[in-house]
């Protein structure tokens, strides 16, 4: 995977040296960013040697490539090592004033934090505060070990060992060896050469599953149905725009099933070839699709599948729609989730198996990974 490494300016600069070398080990692709006051404390010759990569941090320069909009959307990882108490408290409060808060600013990929400082800054109400801010964002941070400080006192602060950082990083990969397969985006089932039946479907939260799985470790299939948004690095995306070809590809074995598109319940019987004129009038025949999740469950029985059920109802209402859905399609796990959700970037569920439910609210992200992680524990 691509990662994005931040070097903040703390006294344990120079160690995020080991963690570039590390990833260099375990295959990972190190993009190096260091903050101006890290050069500080670690050299560029030494960075640039270790990490194989150019580092310029000024964001002013070659401006047409827009750096740090790349830098932040090719990052499959983002880890901040070590994060210093000035850049946790920026980075909470959204202030992009270097290449790196811009880089993870722009970007969607997961983040990992390794605070490292004195004890006294470490335990001060405005750095516990920021702390917590960024973890209820999603970002994970890494408590700092304790033992001997930079000065002659000792206490909660250092940055960890690289062996500690690693096993922080990728211990929790819950779907390692597993095959998650996503679709996601909504189907166009064609009227003629330029018009189609549709759905307001965005693709969001099928692309936030996608990447909380790959975060987890997953090997992820992501069947794109008219997406118009970016698909995560490190995906297999396979193109489907029309209920049939969905269904072709949805035609695989994977341990895991997330059914997120919005699939078009009727065709047109017979789409016109060329392009219909106004003045032909037009009354379109239309007839059932196939259930696809449905289909997809009798023939893989051993697959954990996952449907969508998209109602005006919530709360207990909407489990009834999804535990009604769940036993019609003789799947696993139904996730209800109401009209409001369409388009936005928040949303909120009801993930609902023959046994329970659990709600889940907040930003398509956020809610992804709590997916995840019960998809992570059914297995
Ligand atoms: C010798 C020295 C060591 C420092 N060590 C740390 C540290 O370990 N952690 C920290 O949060 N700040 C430390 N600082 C303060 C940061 O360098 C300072 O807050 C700086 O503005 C951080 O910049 P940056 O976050 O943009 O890299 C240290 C400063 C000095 C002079």
């Amino acid at each position: 995977m691509r990662i994005l490494l931040g070097i903040t300016g703390g006294i344990a600069a120079y160690k995020a040296a080991n963690l570039i070398r590390a990833f260099g080990e375990l295959g990972h692709e190190v993009e190096v960013v260091p903050t101006q006051n890290a050069l500080r404390f670690v050299g560029l010759p030494t960075l640039e040697s270790l990490s194989g990569n150019k580092i310029d941090i000024d964001m002013y320069h070659d401006v047409s490539e827009v750096r740090h909009v790349e830098l932040g959307t090719q990052a499959d990882l983002i880890v901040i090592a070590p994060a210093t108490a000035s850049f946790m408290a920026r980075l909470a409060a959204g202030i992009a004033d270097d290449l790196l808060l811009n880089a993870i600013l722009a970007s969607n990929a997961p983040i990992v934090i390794c605070p490292a400082m004195h004890t006294g800054m470490w335990l001060n109400a405005a750095t516990q505060q920021n702390v917590e801010t960024l973890s209820s964002r999603g970002i994970r941070v890494m408590p700092p070990a304790a033992g001997r400080l930079t000065g002659k006192d000792s206490g909660a602060g250092r940055l960890p060992e690289t062996q500690d950082i690693l096993e922080f990083i990728f211990k929790e990969q819950r779907l390692s060896g597993k095959s998650v397969t996503v679709t996601a985006g909504g189907t166009r089932e064609p009227i003629d050469a330029v018009r189609f039946i549709g759905n307001a479907s965005s693709g969001q939260m099928g692309v936030a599953l996608a990447t909380a799985a790959l975060d987890q470790g997953a090997s992820v299939t992501l069947i794109a149905c008219n997406l118009e948004i970016p698909t995560p690095k490190g995906v297999t995306v396979v193109e489907a725009g029309t209920v049939v070809e969905l269904q072709v590809a949805m035609d695989r074995k994977t341990d895991v099933l997330i059914m997120a598109a919005a699939v078009s319940d009727f065709r047109v019987a017979e789409p016109h070839a060329g392009k219909l004129s106004r003045s032909a009038g037009m009354t379109l025949k239309l007839v059932p699709t196939e259930d696809l999740v449905a289909g997809f469950a009798k023939k893989y029985p051993e697959t954990l599948t996952i449907g969508f059920a998209l109602s005006e109802s919530a709360g207990e209402e909407l489990i009834e729609v999804a535990r009604e859905k769940l036993r019609l399609k003789g799947i696993c796990v139904v996730i209800g989730n109401s009209l409001s959700a369409l388009n936005s970037s928040e949303t909120q569920v009801q993930y609902v198996t023959q046994k329970e439910s659990t709600y889940f609210h907040g930003p398509k992200r956020l809610v992804a990974q709590s997916i995840i992680t019960k998809i992570s524990e059914a297995l």
